[in-house]
């Protein structure tokens, strides 16, 4: 009896382990089936919200070399205007780059972008002339600091000095 009664048990915790797994790989799901989207075809994943003028050229075969036909540093700047992992993208750098094959994304940890950008002493160099200061580099943390506490990927960016110093960056 008792034995029947803990296989009965086991059972229960074994549905609720299982129920658990299958719901947060459910939730995790759609936004990965959504990333076989051309990067460039807005409303394939923004299905809710307009994300662009509803005069704009039609963007669904273009690539950040395609926008910038347009948009430039100096002329309408799309800095700022979307996640960072949207630029990425548009450039050809698949959410597998940073997040490695698995189903489940696994973390982009620094080293991730310094494969691609770095070393990071080679680009604080190439920011030495930006105005009021060289965001990528400090007297606090040399060359360093986590590209992440600025550059968000699914969020707006940031600016991380801006907690002390009156820096006006403009960051991608
Ligand atoms: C042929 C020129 C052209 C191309 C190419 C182009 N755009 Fe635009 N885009 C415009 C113009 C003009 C506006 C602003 C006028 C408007 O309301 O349509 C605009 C506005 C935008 C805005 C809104 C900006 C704001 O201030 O709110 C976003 C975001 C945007 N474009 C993204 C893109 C992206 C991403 C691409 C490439 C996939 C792209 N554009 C390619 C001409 C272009
Ligand atoms: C340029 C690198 C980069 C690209 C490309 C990128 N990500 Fe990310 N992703 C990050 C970083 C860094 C974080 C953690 C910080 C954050 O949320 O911005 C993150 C966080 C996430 C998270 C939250 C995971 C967690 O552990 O909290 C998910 C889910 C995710 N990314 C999915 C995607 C998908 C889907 C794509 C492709 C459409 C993608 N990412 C493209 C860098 C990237
Ligand atoms: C697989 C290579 C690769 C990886 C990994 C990668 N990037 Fe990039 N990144 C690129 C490419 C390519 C571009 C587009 C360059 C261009 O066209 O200006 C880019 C552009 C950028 C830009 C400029 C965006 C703009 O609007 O001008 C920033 C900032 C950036 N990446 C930061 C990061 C950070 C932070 C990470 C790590 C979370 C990262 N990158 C990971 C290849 C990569
Ligand atoms: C303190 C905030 C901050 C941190 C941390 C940071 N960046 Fe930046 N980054 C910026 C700002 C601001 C700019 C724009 C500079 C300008 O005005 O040209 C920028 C520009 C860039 C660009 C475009 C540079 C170009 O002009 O070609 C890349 C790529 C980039 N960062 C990558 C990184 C990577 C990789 C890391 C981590 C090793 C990192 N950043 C860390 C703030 C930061
Ligand atoms: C593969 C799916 C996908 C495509 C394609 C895509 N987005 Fe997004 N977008 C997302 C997701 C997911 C987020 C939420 C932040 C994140 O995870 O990066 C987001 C966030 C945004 C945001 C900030 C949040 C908001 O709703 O205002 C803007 C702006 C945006 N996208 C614009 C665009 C534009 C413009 C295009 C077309 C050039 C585009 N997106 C194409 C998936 C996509
Ligand atoms: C937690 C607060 C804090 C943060 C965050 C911070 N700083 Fe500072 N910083 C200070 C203080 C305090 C001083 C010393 C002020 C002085 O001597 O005038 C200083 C001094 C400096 C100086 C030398 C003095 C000057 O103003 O020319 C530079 C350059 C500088 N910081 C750059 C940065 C950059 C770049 C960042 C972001 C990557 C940053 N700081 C983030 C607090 C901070």
């Amino acid at each position: 009896m008792e034995k029947k009664k803990n296989l009965i048990i086991a059972a229960v915790l074994f549905c609720a382990v299982l129920l658990m797994v299958v719901s947060t790989g459910l939730w995790a799901a759609p936004k990965l089936a959504q990333s076989k989207a051309k990067p460039g075809d807005c409303v394939a994943c923004h299905v809710d919200k307009k994300v662009l003028p509803e005069t704009h050229p039609d963007t669904r075969s273009m690539d950040m070399k395609a926008c910038r036909a347009c948009h430039t540093a100096d002329n309408m700047s799309l800095t700022g205007k979307f996640p960072g992992s949207h630029t990425h993208m548009l450039s050809g750098v698949s959410c597998e780059a940073c997040h490695g094959r698995t189903g489940q994304p696994e973390e982009a940890p620094m080293e991730k972008c310094v494969a691609c950008h770095g070393p990071t002493a080679t680009l604080a160099e190439k920011t030495k002339d930006v105005k009021p200061t060289n965001p990528h580099t400090s007297p606090h943390y040399g060359t360093e600091l986590d590209c992440n506490l600025c550059h968000k990927q699914h969020a707006k960016s940031e600016n991380y000095c801006a907690q002390c110093h009156k820096f006006d960056f403009k960051t991608p």
